[in-house]
């Protein structure tokens, strides 16, 4: 007989019937009754041990984090909290779990903080908390494919290894077959790459745009979908070393189609996890509201996760300006009251994610589409406005997170283009293929890119982002 799951179980159709499910135990009282988990949801199902006429040995082992195989039949649940129940005809221990080991680990069914359960990055998944996040985690992934197939994009895999800094999204990794003991060196001192693996020096990609560009002038419309590496050491709840970023580029297609994609895109993959993961939601809002208890009143959320998600997908986000949004921060409290880090004295700073989280938590509640940034604080492939000043740069800000997405138009008249590289010194020859695309047919076309687990973040109401993707690197921590 195959496995049932405990999520199909719970659905009642097998009502009466014979039915086998393997799981881990939850708890175990009364010499009768197993709480059993399979992964498949946040409910346990309640298995019922006839223990008079079950071996000893084997009752002795039905303790919390075992792995058993249970057969039996379903039953409507005469006891609270559930509606049905496998009453049990014969357990089998698949993997013992000893009490005294398990109660040293994360297993133990106790109240333990989040740091404690990264530090048993392995075992977490087995609690409520992380199996709810982790399931989401996997429904969000799958409805970011989903949206992007319903709407004509191609998913292409842009490389991880690449042989050009030409982002300069952030400080890169290196990736080397060198003998780190004995580097082989040029005449000047220098690190001879010739003699390397790839004959050239290559990093981790820091973001896959430039080669989806290439893609996009081609396929149309396409998007990426994998881990991203970045070497910065900003040791916050926000970041990661590597992350997994999603990135849309479309062919013909201008800045306000390029805003328009992203809030389209992200309400679809959040009204997904709506409509899909009610049972885990209801679990993550409970959690944290219970976790914002010891907060003061002024730093909890103003609204329920469920509540939160459901405003953001009822409401347009707000389009504002870089010069609209200065405004604003110049003319605000904690400005004139000295109360930011960074005081906001002129059109042209750059923006830290404190005015990020005052534009969006502040001022205007609700996810807030800044555009048309300065020039001088993007990246070289953003487009020029006719005032020579900014670019066609578009940043989503989302309450609670800042920055969720950075995208812009793409620069795509070849002089300007190759102007703007000069003028940051960028090496043409290393990107001649980036700027053949701007030879040989070139046209509109922008994207942008979404940080996936910051988007978790958000769907989770979880508020570090270490507890959003299984193993998690950071500065100084690479374990598992
Ligand atoms: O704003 P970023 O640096 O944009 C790019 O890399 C563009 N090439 C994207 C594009 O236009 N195709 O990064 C995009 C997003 C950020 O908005 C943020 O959500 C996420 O990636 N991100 C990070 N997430 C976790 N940890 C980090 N260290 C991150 N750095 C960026
Ligand atoms: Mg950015």
């Amino acid at each position: 007989m195959k496995n049932n799951t405990v999520l199909q179980l719970l659905e009642g159709k097998k009502l009466h019937q014979d039915i086998q499910i393997s799981g881990w135990v939850k708890a175990y009282r009364s010499n009768r009754f197993i709480a059993l988990n399979d992964g498949s949801t946040i409910h346990n199902i309640q298995c019922v041990v006839d223990f008079e006429n079950t071996d000893e040995k084997i009752l002795k082992q039905i303790t919390t984090g075992a792995a058993i195989k249970v057969e039996g039949t379903l039953e409507e649940s005469q006891g609270h909290g559930q509606s049905y129940e496998v009453v049990v005809k014969d357990v089998h221990i698949l993997g013992a779990a000893d009490p005294d080991e398990v109660k040293k680990t994360i297993l133990q069914p106790k109240k333990h903080s989040l740091e404690k359960l990264r530090e048993q990055a392995h075992l977490r998944v087995r609690t409520n908390t992380f199996g709810a996040v982790m399931r989401l985690r996997s429904q969000l992934s799958f409805a970011v494919h989903d949206y992007f197939r319903k709407n004509g994009f191609f998913y292409v895999n842009t490389p991880i290894i690449t042989g050009s800094d030409a982002e300069g999204a952030g400080e890169m990794f290196k990736v080397t077959n060198h003998d780190l003991n004995n580097v082989p060196k040029n005449e000047d001192g220098k690190v001879d790459y010739k003699e390397d693996f790839f004959g050239k020096e290559t990093n981790l990609t820091v973001s896959g745009q430039l080669e989806a560009e290439t893609y996009a002038l081609g396929l149309g419309k396409v998007y990426t979908f994998g881990p991203t590496f970045r070497a910065e050491n900003s040791n916050t709840s926000r970041h990661l070393a590597e992350f997994w970023m999603i990135e849309p580029e479309v062919a013909f297609c201008d800045l306000d189609g390029n805003m328009d994609l992203a809030e389209d895109f992200i309400k679809y993959v959040l009204q997904y996890i709506v409509d899909h993961c009610q049972d885990d939601l209801e679990f993550l809002e409970n959690r944290l509201l219970q976790e914002e208890k010891s907060k003061p009143e002024k730093d909890r959320s103003p609204m329920k996760l469920r509540e939160k998600l459901d405003f953001v997908l009822a409401n347009n986000f707000k389009r504002v300006s870089y010069t609209e949004a200065i405004d604003i921060l110049k003319k605000s409290k904690p400005n004139k009251k000295k109360k930011f880090n960074y005081i906001i004295e002129e059109w042209g700073a750059d923006l830290q994610s404190e005015h990020e989280r005052y534009l969006v938590e502040k001022h205007f509640k609700c996810p807030v589409i800044l555009f048309d940034y300065p020039a001088d604080i993007k990246a070289f492939y953003m487009r020029l406005n006719e005032d020579e000043k900014t670019v066609r740069a578009m940043d989503i800000l989302f309450p609670g997170i800042g920055e969720i997405v950075g995208g812009s138009q793409r620069e795509e008249r070849y002089d300007v283009l190759q102007s703007k590289m000069k003028e940051l010194n960028i090496d043409q020859e290393e990107l001649s293929w980036y700027l053949d695309t701007r030879k040989f047919g070139t046209c509109v076309h922008s994207g942008f890119g979404l940080g996936f687990e910051r988007l978790v973040l958000f769907a989770t109401g979880m508020t570090n982002i270490r507890d959003v993707i299984p193993y998690p690197r950071t500065p100084q921590n690479a374990d598992f």
